[in-house]
């Protein structure tokens, strides 16, 4: 078998596929990435070039999808940026009443699904019975999704997590640790591609988690995708995004939001997305 090589045409034209198809913009630095990420599926297609693949990926959507679920990086934890949950649980959640339809956070860009479940053990805590509650969970990557769907995780991922949590809502079975049945069943994982201009989820929404995504998009997709949560999320509804992201403050004007500080941010009545 030849050396591989990724050229700089193969790897613009990598780049330029994944941005169209996932607005995950692929700068030079992300050369070795994209190369050491991709080289064991070339290899295991018996291609010696990227310009092959390349073709296959435009050719082939189930490869482009495989190709799309090697690149993304996935990086999460329970309850990473722990002051986001505290938030919730402490100026969210104790001003949420009963009322006729259900309250629904969403995890954009969830993930192994670590986010979802930490958001659901707080709504379990916060809400409890006394109100009807969903968490929705999405991402681009088939793989991860089977991951978050099947809820099993070693158990180091919860080690940091305060025993009395960790029984409550997790079986533990050898080194894994299983979230438990009625705690699943709270949450509901899809395929959601966050760039497509119809986003299939019934709004509005009361909380809306996006973080370390956006980390990842041009500022003209970062801009459209706030406009779609803008839009989706109710008035007085919360938007959280990671330590390294924040709305611009022209754009919190001219969209509609309010920083509360931390990456929290509030819809206030705005025209964006209409
Ligand atoms: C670093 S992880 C963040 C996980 C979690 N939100 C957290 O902060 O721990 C970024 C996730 O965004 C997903 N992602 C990237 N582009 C996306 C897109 N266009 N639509 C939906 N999800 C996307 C990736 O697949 C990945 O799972």
């Amino acid at each position: 078998m030849e050396k591989l090589i990724l050229r700089d045409e193969e790897f613009k034209g990598i780049a330029e596929i994944v941005e169209a198809r996932s607005g995950i913009h692929l700068t030079n630095q992300k050369r070795n990435l994209v190369f050491n990420r991709l080289r064991p599926r070339l290899r295991s297609l018996k291609l010696d070039r990227f310009s092959d693949y390349l073709r296959l990926i435009r050719e082939q959507p189930e490869e482009l999808a495989l190709a799309l679920n090697l690149i993304t990086t996935n990086v999460t934890k329970f309850f990473r940026e722990e002051h986001h949950f505290r938030f919730l649980e402490e100026q969210v959640l104790p001003a949420v009443v009963p009322r006729g339809e259900i309250w629904r956070a969403w995890s954009a860009g969830c993930s192994t699904g670590e986010e979802a479940y930490s958001l659901a053990i707080i709504c379990r805590e916060g809400l409890g019975q006394k109100v009807k509650w969903r968490i929705l969970a999405t991402d681009i990557n088939t793989h991860v999704l089977s991951v978050a769907q099947r809820g099993i995780y070693p158990h180091e991922a919860v080690a940091h997590l305060p025993r009395a949590m960790i029984s409550k809502y997790f079986d533990i079975d050898g080194g894994t640790v299983k979230v438990k049945e009625f705690l699943k069943k709270s949450v509901w994982f899809r395929y959601l591609n966050l760039i497509e201009p119809y986003i299939p989820l019934r709004s509005p929404l009361d909380v809306i988690f996006c973080r370390n995504v956006f980390i990842y998009f041009t500022r003209e997709t970062q801009r459209d995708v706030l406009m779609t949560f803008h839009r989706l999320l109710k008035v007085g509804g919360h938007l959280f995004l990671g330590h390294a992201e924040s709305i611009p403050t022209d754009w919190q004007r001219q969209q509609g939001w309010v920083h509360l500080g931390q990456g929290v941010y509030k819809k206030v009545d705005g025209k964006a997305g209409r």
